[in-house]
């Protein structure tokens, strides 16, 4: 079975930070793959820009080797590899300057020949997007048919965020500004949505009549990967809570839209956002987790501590954070979400977990085992995968004993396909220009507004981060925090 594509017509694209990291490990790689599937038109073009000279051809050596080391050998085509880096050209520019711009802009014309559809993609530092915004106005780069993307992190509070979206909405309409999420790409993430919305089953269900709590876990094994500088002024929560597991959160608790619209959808997430029950300085003991790794072992290797990475005696920055969230309304009432992220965590795993309530009555006496609540378990990565669990009877005669078995569909073996990287499908998204997986301006600053009392919380409380050892689940505090309300972690509950 193959995945229908849909065209996309001719663009040029502008990559800000055209040499950073993200460009040669998502961006670059992410389209040589939609080259691959030839949804690219000839006259598709791809302009880096950095700040250093450094030629064409070199710039084209280093995607080169870069979409290499980041595609499995069995991907790589060399064909269409060629046709792909001949898109390609690098312009040096001053992003807060004049020098350079000129040039960019000529090289956009090209003689007349211009791709009418322009997507500037900003993945510079944050305090550049408004200058870039303000020099593409100048040199009247900007056409009808341009859109703007922009990478996080989008400010570190809400000040700053709303000075990034005041600076770019001054040259951009809202409408041509694509905020990007890359956990709204991730292809489990938008079966959620199939899940919860064309399906009849469970809709009935999903309120808190019927269920007891969800855990939101996004655990990641690596470490600090190179970025020491921005995570340590950042954190778990501005880098992860913020923005990817606040927007997995509200596509678990939002309503059904009238439509798969941008805007409908978007109106629906930021009710959610709107609805969380502040976390202050009175909740933060009782409703948050902060944690920082020390040296264990991940996988079997033996890795640093946070502070050894950073080569520093102390930090108080948190690489884990478990928060108790609530959403004050009808449908959810009393039921907590509880999101737990970390890095240097056990393994690698993303997962939405809904928990449903337990049978209010058993009719099967205790030699038939324990019954365990209905869980329906979204696994984002590794492995794709949809999981229902569901008590059934043991095979066999010998009675009537129970087993908690979950119905699997695994998405790799149920579609025999390569799962785009969320960057591939987002890439197209915008330059179709349809912005339902993107996240607006109120969305983000809705998201800093419930952010802000919990910094706040935690910088008047001046208490280091909780240490966990590389390669567990985090702190006891972690699993305290949970066992106070009499639940488990998924983990541990299976
Ligand atoms: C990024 C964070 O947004 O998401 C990183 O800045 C994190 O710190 C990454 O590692 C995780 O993304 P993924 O797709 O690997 O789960």
């Amino acid at each position: 079975m193959s995945a229908r594509l849909i065209p996309v017509d001719p663009f040029d694209l502008v990559v800000f930070g055209g040499t950073g990291d993200l460009a040669m490990r998502k961006l670059l790689p992410g389209l040589y793959h939609r080259d691959c599937d030839d949804q690219l038109a000839p006259e598709t073009r791809i302009v880096a820009v950095s700040r250093s000279e450094i030629g064409r051809k070199a710039y084209i050596d280093e995607v080169e080797a870069a979409v290499r080391r980041h595609t499995p050998e069995v991907q790589i085509q060399n064909g269409v590899l060629e046709r792909f880096l001949r898109r390609l050209d690098h312009v040096a520019l001053d992003a807060t300057g004049t020098a350079g711009w000129k040039r960019l802009a000529s090289l956009l014309q090209r003689n007349g020949k211009a791709n009418p559809i322009r997507v500037f993609y900003l993945a510079t530092m944050p305090s550049l997007f408004g200058p870039i915004a303000e020099n593409l106005a100048t040199h009247e780069l900007i056409t009808p048919e341009s859109r703007v993307v922009l990478e996080k992190p989008i400010g570190r509070d809400l000040a700053s965020a709303r000075a990034i979206n005041d600076a770019v909405g001054a040259v951009f309409e809202e409408e041509q500004i694509f905020r990007i999420d890359h956990y709204l790409g991730k292809e489990t993430v938008q079966n959620l949505l199939a899940l919860r919305f064309a399906n009849a089953l469970f809709e009935p269900l999903w309120n808190s009549g019927h269920i007891d709590h969800v855990q939101i876990t996004v655990a990641e094994s690596l470490g600090l990967e190179g970025r020491a500088g921005y995570y340590d002024t950042s954190g778990a929560l501005r880098d992860m809570v913020q923005n990817h597991l606040l927007q997995l959160l509200c596509l678990v608790a939002m309503e059904p839209p009238f439509t798969f619209d941008a805007d409908a959808v978007r109106d629906e997430k930021l009710k959610i956002l709107k609805a969380l029950k502040p976390i202050g300085a009175p909740e933060a003991a009782s409703h948050t987790v902060r944690g920082q790794y020390q040296a264990g072992a991940v996988g079997g290797q033996p890795v640093r501590g946070y502070l050894a990475e950073l080569d520093r005696s102390f930090s108080p920055t948190e690489t884990f954070v478990v928060l108790k969230a609530e959403v004050q309304n009808w449908r959810w009432a009393g039921v907590p979400f509880y999101l737990r992220t970390g890095k240097r965590m056990m393994e690698r795993q993303s997962e939405i977990v809904i928990h449903f309530k337990p049978v209010p009555h058993s009719i099967f006496g205790a030699a038939s085992g324990k019954l365990v609540a209905n869980r329906l378990v979204v696994r984002l990565q590794p492995d794709e995968a949809v999981r229902f669990f569901l008590m059934t009877k043991d095979p066999g005669p010998g009675g009537m004993r129970l087993r908690n078995v979950p119905l699997n569909l695994s998405f790799a073996d149920a579609f025999n396909v390569r799962y785009p990287d969320a960057y591939e499908r987002l890439l197209m998204d915008v330059v179709r220009g349809n912005a339902t997986l993107f996240m607006r301006k109120d969305e983000v600053e809705a998201a800093w507004m419930w952010i802000e009392p919990i910094l706040a919380a935690w910088e008047a409380r001046a208490e280091a981060p909780k240490p966990y050892t590389a390669g567990s689940w985090g702190p006891s505090a972690a699993i305290a925090l949970i066992e106070r309300d009499n639940r488990n972690w998924h983990e541990d509950a299976e």
